[in-house]
């Protein structure tokens, strides 16, 4: 059971709305049917009855991967509901009709690592409603109406996969740094017009851009992505401007190729551009190119070298500890053994005495009966 709904959750933006919708009501009336006991009321007052007498309005909690998973999708709901047990770890809050998250939307839950809020109707995201969501790890906003994220989002410390498509985001969403340790970027279907410059993320993989508005390409838009394996650039009206920099088409190419990166388009056709070909063939990246790439590259090669560092302190560590417990042991032993030596001594020097003693008092008492 888990496993379809981790499925259907995943695919959500793969979907359309009316097998979505289908799921859902699949989804639930499973789960209604096999847990009874754990349902529990996602905004009070607020229960409707629909087909019968089957409740709607409630959010059910699951067990998934050990984690404690609140699913309130397809309810109906304007806010999210901000009496659930504290400690959710999944929050679904997926089709329904929220429409701004505020600042307390999600104060009540402190252990998030999973918010699912896709296909509602969100336009507005104060600046502070992810901003204590310090354990939040992947963030689903797909299907909804923003055009701007509060700035705090990107500087999670765990946040590593971020659903963004089919929004209204535009570049200037993108004006700042990326802290978070981002893996994965989905931005499918928004309003960009180039690639989103972030900053060196060394620890994206995957960058899917596909459907957007982007114009133009260039190595020093990829460089800063020194892990990117997976890109996506379908349907957008990529022009490469032949007038400054000839070779860009055949450059980015060139990039993807060199750097294994997994493309869509698989490669430009470069053949449009009115450069003739042949006088692309010696190509050379421009020196920001490779500034930008070894600037990604060198973060990730600090924390291995910090990694290696530690390991080799807490090796360090772990053998004088086991040392100095041997010696300490070997010492104790020692003085426990001596302390019976000196011990067993005593007593028979004692011994000795006072068989000392005996035999002169023997010897006085014969030469007295004598
Ligand atoms: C929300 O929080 C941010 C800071 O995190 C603050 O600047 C902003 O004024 C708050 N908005 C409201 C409506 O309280
Ligand atoms: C990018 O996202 C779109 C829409 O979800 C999807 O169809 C496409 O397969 C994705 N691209 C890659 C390379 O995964
Ligand atoms: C590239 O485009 C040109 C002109 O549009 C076309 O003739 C050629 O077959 C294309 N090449 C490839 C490899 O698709
Ligand atoms: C790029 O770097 C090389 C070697 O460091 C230098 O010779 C060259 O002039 C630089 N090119 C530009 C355009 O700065």
């Amino acid at each position: 059971m888990w496993s379809f709904g981790k499925s259907w959750r995943w695919a959500i933006s793969e979907m359309d709305m009316s097998i979505l919708v289908f799921n859902g009501f699949l989804l639930l009336g499973f789960v209604v049917a096999s847990v009874p006991d754990v349902l529990v009321l996602g905004s009070p007052g607020s229960t409707q009855l629909v087909n019968g007498d089957t409740p709607m309005k409630k959010c059910r909690y699951n067990r998934a991967y050990s984690m404690l998973e609140a699913s309130c999708s397809n309810l109906e709901l304007h806010d999210i509901p901000t009496n659930l047990k504290a400690d959710i770890q999944v929050l679904d809050v997926t089709v329904n009709r929220l429409r701004e998250l505020t600042n307390d939307s999600l104060t009540s839950y402190k252990s998030l690592a999973y918010i699912y809020l896709g296909d509602n109707f969100i336009q507005n995201i104060e600046e502070g409603a992810f901003a204590k969501q310090k354990y939040l790890e992947v963030l689903d906003l797909s299907q909804n109406g923003c055009d701007t994220l509060p700035k705090s989002l990107f500087q999670l410390p765990y946040l590593r996969t971020l659903y963004l498509g089919y929004n209204k985001l535009t570049d200037s969403v993108f004006k700042m740094e990326v802290t978070s340790p981002i893996q994965m970027l989905q931005l499918t279907r928004n309003k960009l017009t180039k690639i989103p410059y972030i900053g060196p993320q060394p620890t994206l993989v995957s960058l899917n851009v596909s459907e957007n508005l982007i114009t133009s390409v260039d190595t020093e838009d990829l460089a800063p992505f020194c892990s990117l394996k997976l890109l996506d650039l379908s349907r957008n009206i990529i022009k490469f401007n032949s007038a400054a920099n000839g070779c860009e088409c055949e450059m980015l190419n060139a990039w993807v190729k060199l750097h294994q990166i997994k493309m869509k388009p698989i490669f430009f056709n470069c053949t449009n551009s009115n450069i003739i070909t042949e006088e692309c063939t010696n190509l050379q990246f421009s020196n920001r190119t490779y500034e930008l790439y070894n600037q990604c590259s060198s973060i990730i090669q600090q924390k291995v070298e910090t990694e290696k560092a530690r390991s080799v302190w807490i090796l360090v560590v772990t053998c004088v500890s086991g040392f100095l417990f041997i010696v300490f042991t070997v010492l104790c032993c020692v003085h426990k053994r001596n302390r019976r030596r000196r011990r067993k001594q005593k007593e028979q020097q004692q011994l000795a005495a006072n068989n000392a003693n005996t035999e002169l008092l023997n010897s006085n008492l014969t030469t007295g009966n004598s």
